[in-house]
């Protein structure tokens, strides 16, 4: 039995959808049972994954760890997990775990990636930590209200790059070392197949839409306000904002890790702007 915590979320989703394809058994732990909506044959349980002793974890033998789910009680719930006989965690960390934490934005929001990790690595279990790079649902928490509001997109590093990871990628990776060996003891970098600028990503999504979209730079403190108009808190989007100009000329954004582990390449930011075209046109 393979719990899975984050069960609801932009990851949990289409991970379940595959475990259950490869006939897993599978219990979402989620905080609001009767909103899960989640596949026929997953046993849906409630929990709060950073209260580990609300959580069932009778013949669970491996544990998917989502750190926004788990918050700082990742070590406390292998500890349980172990003692009801689970043999292995998978983390959903980040590529930026090894940088000074003012480089971690996530973390000012409570996702403590590096501890997920950590708890993961020192747990005596089984473990693979997925270190992934900047999520290409980012575009969408960035700039989508912009684009439900017009065909201007404001932000302040024209030549930011990403290299955008799709979901569904991640999720196929994460079903992975869950359900073989192929990634034990491992880190591996994931990213999407290629770097891409704000206005690229912005070309792709207006090619999606059918919307004349454009690129418009404004000051770093126009595009945190822009931000923060969203609802992202304000520091979080300072520290983003400082990492897009970070990005300026790394030549190693984009990592073979999803193509070396799934055995075909990454998914392009493209398709991904393709099956989101509604969530930009609201
Ligand atoms: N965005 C990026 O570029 C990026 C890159 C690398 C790593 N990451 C990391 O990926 C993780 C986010 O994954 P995700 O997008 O799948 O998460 P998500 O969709 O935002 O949330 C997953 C689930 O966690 C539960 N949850 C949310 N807040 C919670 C809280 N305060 N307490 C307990 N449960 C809570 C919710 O489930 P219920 O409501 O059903 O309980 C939610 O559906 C974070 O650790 C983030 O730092 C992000």
């Amino acid at each position: 039995m393979i719990l899975v915590t984050g069960a609801t979320g932009l990851i949990g989703r289409p991970l379940i959808e595959r475990l259950v394809e490869a006939g897993a058994k599978v219990r979402a732990v989620t905080r609001a049972p009767s909103a899960a909506v989640l596949p026929a044959g997953v046993e849906v349980v409630p929990g709060d994954p950073r209260q580990p002793e609300t959580i069932a974890l009778d013949g669970v033998t491996s544990v998917l760890l989502n750190p926004r789910a788990v918050g700082t009680a990742a070590p406390e719930l292998l500890r349980l997990a172990a003692q009801h006989g689970a043999r292995r965690a998978v983390a959903l960390s980040a590529l930026n775990v090894d940088l000074p934490l003012e480089r971690q934005p996530s973390r000012l929001r409570g996702d403590f990636n590096k501890e997920v990790e950590q708890a993961a690595v020192e747990s005596g279990l089984e473990w693979v930590s997925l270190r992934s790079g900047y999520y290409a649902d980012n575009t969408l928490r960035s700039w989508g209200a912009q684009i439900r509001a017009g065909d201007v997109v404001r932000g302040a590093h024209p030549e930011a790059r990403w290299a955008p990871l799709h979901e569904l990628d991640l999720a196929a990776v994460a079903a992975q070392a869950l359900l073989t060996d192929t990634l034990l003891s491992r880190k591996p970098v994931l990213t999407g197949p290629e770097a891409l600028t704000p206005p690229q990503l912005i070309a792709r999504i207006a090619e999606a839409t059918g919307r004349p979209l454009r690129f418009e730079e404004v000051s770093p403190d126009e595009a945190r306000r822009q931000l923060e108009s969203t609802g992202v808190p304000g520091q979080v989007a300072a520290a983003f904002i400082a990492l897009e100009a970070d990005s300026y000329g790394q030549p190693d954004l984009v990592s073979p890790e999803v193509e070396r582990a799934l055995g075909r390449p990454a998914l392009p930011f493209s398709h991904w702007a393709g099956l989101h075209r509604s969530d930009f046109t609201g």
